[in-house]
C-alpha cells in the first residue's frame, strides 16, 4: 500500500521526545525515511533504535540547532544516507518562564537563540539540497502565544519571530518548490512545561476543556510535509482547541449567560 511520505526523507529537530518524536513516529509510519535530531542524545537514539525494530527507517543525529556546525553534519547525513532532504520540521523549543523585570539578557538570548535562531539555521542549511533534489516542505513549530501577550515575553517574542521568518522563507523558496509553514499549537503537556502552574487554568479556559496530544500536532505536521498541502505555504495553524478563537469571549460569554 502507498504511504503518504514513501521516498521522502525528513530531519525533525527536537525529535527525540514530546511532540518531535510524535512526529518522527508518524512520518516513519507513513513511509519517510526520518533523522531524529537533537541535544538529548540517549532519548533519540533509543527512539531510533525502536523505529528501525518496527521495520521502519530511522536514524539520530546529535544536533544543538544553535550550532551552524552541527547543521552541516545533520544535513551531510541525509546527503550520505539518502542523497536527499525533503521535509524539514524545526521543532526544537525551550522555555524560561519569567517576565521581563525577571529575565536576565543571557536568558533572553538563549530562548532567541534556540527557538529563532536555530530553525533560521535549520532553513539556511537544509535549503541547498532540498532544492539540488526538487524541493520539499519546511514545517516551523511556533505557538499560539505567537498571536498574544503570553506571560513568558523571550519565548513570546520567539515564537512571533517564527511566523515572520515563515513567510519570508516562504517568499524567498516559492521558485525552488520549497512550501514553508508554521504550526502553532496550545497547550500540549510535555516535558516543557508539565510542572507547569498555568496548566489547569489553561485547559478550563480552553473551549474544547483539554490539552491537545503530541499525536495531535503530528497530523497536521504530516498533512503540511506532504501532497496534500501542496498549495500552501507563507501561512500559520492553529491548533489549540479553539483557544485562539476566542476563549476570553467565551468566559465572558458564559459568565454574563449568554452561553
Ligand atoms: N507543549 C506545549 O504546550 C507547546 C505549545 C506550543 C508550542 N510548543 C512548541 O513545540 C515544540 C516541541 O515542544 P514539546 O512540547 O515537545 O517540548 P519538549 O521539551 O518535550 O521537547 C523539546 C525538544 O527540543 C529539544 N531541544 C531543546 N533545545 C535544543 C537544542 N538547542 N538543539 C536541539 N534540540 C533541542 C529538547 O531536547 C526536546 O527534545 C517546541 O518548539 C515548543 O516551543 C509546545
Amino acid at each position: 500500500m502507498t504511504k503518504r511520505l514513501d521516498g521522502r526523507v525528513a530531519l525533525i529537530t527536537g525529535g527525540g521526545r514530546g511532540q518531535g518524536a510524535a512526529e518522527a513516529r508518524l512520518l516513519a509510519r507513513e513511509g519517510a525515511a526520518v533523522l531524529i535530531a537533537d541535544v538529548l542524545v540517549a532519548e533519540g537514539e533509543a527512539l531510533a533504535a525502536d523505529l528501525s525494530a518496527q521495520g521502519l527507517e530511522a536514524r539520530f543525529v546529535a544536533l544543538d540547532v544553535t550550532d551552524p556546525a552541527d547543521w552541516e553534519t545533520a544535513v551531510g547525513t541525509c546527503r550520505a544516507w539518502k542523497g536527499r532532504l525533503d521535509i524539514l520540521v524545526n521543532n526544537a523549543g525551550i522555555i524560561n518562564r519569567s517576565t521581563i523585570a525577571g529575565t536576565d539578557l543571557g536568558a533572553w538570548e538563549r530562548v532567541l537563540r534556540v527557538n529563532l535562531t536555530g530553525a533560521f539555521l535549520g532553513i539556511r542549511a537544509a535549503a541547498g539540497l532540498m532544492v539540488e533534489t526538487g524541493g520539499g516542505s519546511i514545517v516551523n513549530i511556533s505557538s499560539n502565544s505567537a498571536f498574544s501577550g503570553h506571560s513568558d515575553p523571550a519565548y513570546t517574542a520567539s515564537k512571533w519571530g517564527l511566523r515572520g521568518l515563515t513567510r519570508s522563507a516562504a517568499m524567498e523558496f516559492a521558485d525552488a518548490n520549497i512550501r514553508v509553514n508554521a504550526i502553532c499549537p496550545g497547550l500540549v503537556v510535555t516535558e516543557l512545561n508539565k510542572d507547569s502552574p498555568h496548566l489547569q487554568p489553561m485547559i478550563e479556559m480552553t473551549p474544547m476543556r483539554r490539552s491537545g496530544t503530541p499525536e495531535e500536532i503530528a497530523e497536521l505536521v504530516l498533512f503540511l510535509a506532504s501532497d496534500a498541502s501542496s498549495f500552501m505555504t507563507g501561512e500559520d495553524f492553529v491548533i489549540d482547541g479553539g483557544f485562539t478563537a476566542g476563549a476570553a469571549y467565551r468566559r465572558v460569554a458564559r459568565e454574563t449567560g449568554i452561553f
